[in-house]
């Protein structure tokens, strides 16, 4: 593994895939077997797929692109990107080709605490009861980490209690909601199984306590102790495009963060834009993107009312961008291990924390939305766009191999990016063309 791989690989999306492997391999030093699992050959079997999930009939597929030019706290990182959505990988590399021209970006991320949480009913005086649970903190600490000595070892584990008195959701004559938080140290994991463990154990002696009732035992997703960051800022020259001076894109991106921050309807839309990075990223590297999801959209309504993650400004002739969200990610557990294309991705992302691929997720999501929202306060977003929906519709309208490239062009050209213009173009193809774009000629 070479410390100085660069991510500023100019001209991959023009090599074949076979070649694209090759440097790779050059790269990376991927063995066969790494390259038979980007080619889908040996990828998640059957039998290990019924091994992880109940009733499972199969196994399913998706693109896994690589996001280029990154380049966070002054190293270089090629990011593996499972995505449905023409574009997300394209707009992510570009970003960074402009960021990383401007220095990078510049990413922190938080110690890996967790909450777990545990509901106690029928506990009488909640002062009282929170005055037993506050006294016994040693022992309800000592019996979490005795489920799971091995993470105390390493460092981790339950550090400390919180109880919070929640008001009746029902009004004043219903009984305050009285939560325990486990405040826990997960280390490399992202803890799900850990904490839920560790709050379940610990439910009995709360009982005990407060003569109370115990109901849910479970983590929180709204990890908001573990948070990543990242910013970039970006001289507004490096922004001229599109025939316009950089200060107008700049003054467009400055609009659309204004835009979001003041409207949820909007706010919903920019960090949907941001999860597109994030979750491709975290899908390839076999993390619980749900969890990323819902701890973002809950940290997004912090403050009562629903606001973007990322937001943009102008200072002394630089656009600035900073992007802060939950990010609860692990290097074990889950199918990390056994998922062989994880594997592969994780070579490729070269992480070796799950703090610093915290920080690589954030400034995957603040690239994501730099190139959305540069389009989008200029020139807007579909032109871009149908060059590469072109390309589906041309699949779904039976081009194979190089057609599709030259059927997706005639599309744009024609300015009618559609299935029924695409299978017109290829039935008024002569009958040798006919056979090589739909692959009916072997
Ligand atoms: C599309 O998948 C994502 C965008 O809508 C994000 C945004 O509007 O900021 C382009």
């Amino acid at each position: 593994m070479s410390e100085s791989l660069t991510s500023r690989l100019s001209g991959f999306h023009k090599l074949s895939m076979v070649e694209r492997h090759e440097k790779l391999s050059q790269m990376l030093g991927l063995d066969e077997m790494d390259l038979a699992q980007l080619q889908g050959i040996s990828a998640l079997q059957p039998g290990l797929a019924n091994k992880m999930i109940e009733n499972a009939v199969g196994t399913f597929s998706l693109p896994l692109g690589l996001g280029l030019n990154l380049q966070i706290n002054g190293r270089d990182y090629l990011v593996p990107m499972a995505v449905e959505e023409p574009s997300v990988v394209a707009a992510v590399s570009f970003a960074s080709k402009i960021v990383r021209e401007a220095g990078g970006f510049t990413a922190e991320a938080d110690e890996p605490i967790m909450l777990g949480q545990v509901q106690l009913t029928r506990y009488g005086d909640p002062t009282e009861a929170t005055k037993r649970i506050v006294a016994a903190k040693e022992a309800i600490l000592a019996l979490a980490n005795s489920f799971h000595p091995s993470m105390v070892k390493r460092g981790g584990g339950c550090k400390d209690i919180e109880v919070r008195v929640l008001p009746a959701p029902e009004g004043p004559r219903g009984e305050p909601l009285l939560v325990l938080h486990l405040i826990i140290d997960t280390q490399e994991a992202m803890g799900a199984n850990l904490i839920n463990t560790m709050a379940e154990g610990v439910a009995p002696l709360l009982e005990q306590l407060t003569g109370g009732k115990v109901f849910l035992r479970i983590l929180s997703n709204l990890a908001d102790r573990r948070l990543a960051r990242a910013t970039c800022r970006i001289p507004v020259e490096l922004l001229a495009d599109f025939d316009m001076p950089g200060e107008s894109i700049a003054e467009g991106i400055y609009q659309a963060s204004r835009f979001a921050l003041a409207d949820p309807y909007r706010a919903a839309t920019h960090n949907k834009g941001i999860m597109n990075g994030i979750d491709s990223a975290a899908i390839a590297a076999g993390q619980d993107w749900r969890a990323i999801e819902a701890g973002a959209h809950a940290f997004a309504c912090r403050d009562g009312q629903y606001r973007p993650l990322s937001t943009w400004h102008v200072d002394d002739g630089h656009l600035v961008g900073r992007i802060e969200l939950p990010m609860a990610l692990g290097m074990v557990g889950g199918p990390i291990k056994i998922h062989p294309g994880v594997q592969v991705a994780m070579k490729i992302l070269r992480v070796e924390s799950a703090r610093e691929m915290s920080m690589v997720f954030a400034a995957v999501g603040l690239a994501q939305n730099f190139a959305a929202v540069r389009a989008l306060g200029s020139v807007g977003i579909q032109k871009g766009h149908m060059a590469m929906h072109a390309r589906c519709v041309a699949v779904t309208a039976g081009a194979r191999g190089d057609w599709v490239e030259k059927i997706a062009e005639l599309l744009v050209t024609a300015g009618h990016v559609k299935v029924e213009k695409a299978r017109e173009i290829i039935e008024s193809l002569s009958e040798s063309d006919f056979r090589a774009a739909t692959g009916t000629d072997g």
